[in-house]
């Protein structure tokens, strides 16, 4: 727990888009000071204000401007309990997993270990009992670790829809079958992102593969932990009803929200 102690973090592709956010709401938080950050080589060494094509409406925080950028290296983090990352998923895996066992816990937005079966997807509203793998997650490693572990958050368009089905599930029990569409905004593709003349004025019916991720994650999250038969946890998939999600998603013209 918090216990009134602000715990420093660093964030991992911090010149990226999702990285941008997160310095936005970290540089503000109550329990958390920014004390690292850390992107690729081309960035490294320069204060972050210069390594950094800056896209919020709110100006740099001024508490990061002078920080200078480091490479994604966990001795380049020291002092940090907790990394945020935002790394392209090109490079995510082996970098997080690189942090994982020098023993940080690593909170990840990239896609890269959502399916593994010991790392939990995690939409806080619905599936917080899923922190339960973490002690497993651990006890893989060789030593086993103490304290290293990697939770990875869903696809963006997923949470906003698993919420309200978790809810409906609460309220009604298991959903059969549920029928998804998206209008994604801009935001969502990073930067330099969809090519301008593919979007204005348009709407693309494809996202490569958001549609399977959407159809996969929400079994994960909304399904349970249960029991394997060797005694080691595992995520159900909603094993307890059988569910089919299809999902057709869309890139819009808009800058930010989806819908
Ligand atoms: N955009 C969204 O709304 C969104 C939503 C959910 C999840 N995601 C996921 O979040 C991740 C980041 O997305 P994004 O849109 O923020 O991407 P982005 O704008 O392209 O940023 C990527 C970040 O990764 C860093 N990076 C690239 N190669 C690296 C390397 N070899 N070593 C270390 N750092 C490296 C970049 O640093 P440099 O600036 O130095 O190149 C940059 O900080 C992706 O995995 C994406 O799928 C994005």
């Amino acid at each position: 727990m918090h216990e009134g102690r602000k715990i420093n973090v660093g964030v991992l592709g911090a010149t990226g888009t999702v990285g941008q956010r997160f310095i936005a709401l970290l540089s503000e938080h109550p329990f958390f000071v920014l004390h690292a950050l850390g992107a690729s080589q081309r960035s490294a060494g320069k204060p972050y204000a210069r390594a950094v094509t800056w896209k919020q409406t709110k100006y740099i925080p001024a508490v990061v401007r002078e920080v200078v950028v480091q490479e994604c290296k966990p001795e380049c983090f020291r002092g940090c309990e907790i990394v945020f990352s935002g790394l392209d998923a090109d490079v995510a895996g082996p970098i997080e997993e690189a942090f994982r066992r020098a023993e940080f816990a690593v909170f990840s937005n990239a896609k890269n270990h959502r399916r593994d079966p010991n790392v939990p997807l995690i939409v806080p509203l619905v599936n917080a009992s899923h922190f339960s793998m973490i002690p497993q997650q651990r006890s893989l490693h060789n030593p086993p670790l103490q304290k290293g572990f990697i939770v990875t958050n869903a696809n963006c368009s997923t949470t906003g829809v698993v919420i309200p089905l978790a809810a409906l599930e609460k309220a009604f029990g298991p959903i059969e079958s549920c029928m998804i569409t998206t209008m994604q905004a801009i935001s969502g593709a990073g930067y330099p992102g969809v090519p301008s003349l593919d979007i204005i004025d348009n709407i693309v019916p494809y996202i490569g593969g958001e549609e399977e991720k959407m159809e996969w994650e929400t079994l994960k999250i909304l399904g349970g932990v249960s029991e394997g038969e060797d005694g080691r946890k595992i995520f159900d998939m909603h094993a307890r009803q059988p569910l089919r999600v299809s999902a057709q998603c869309n890139r819009v013209p808009v800058i930010e929200g989806h819908t």
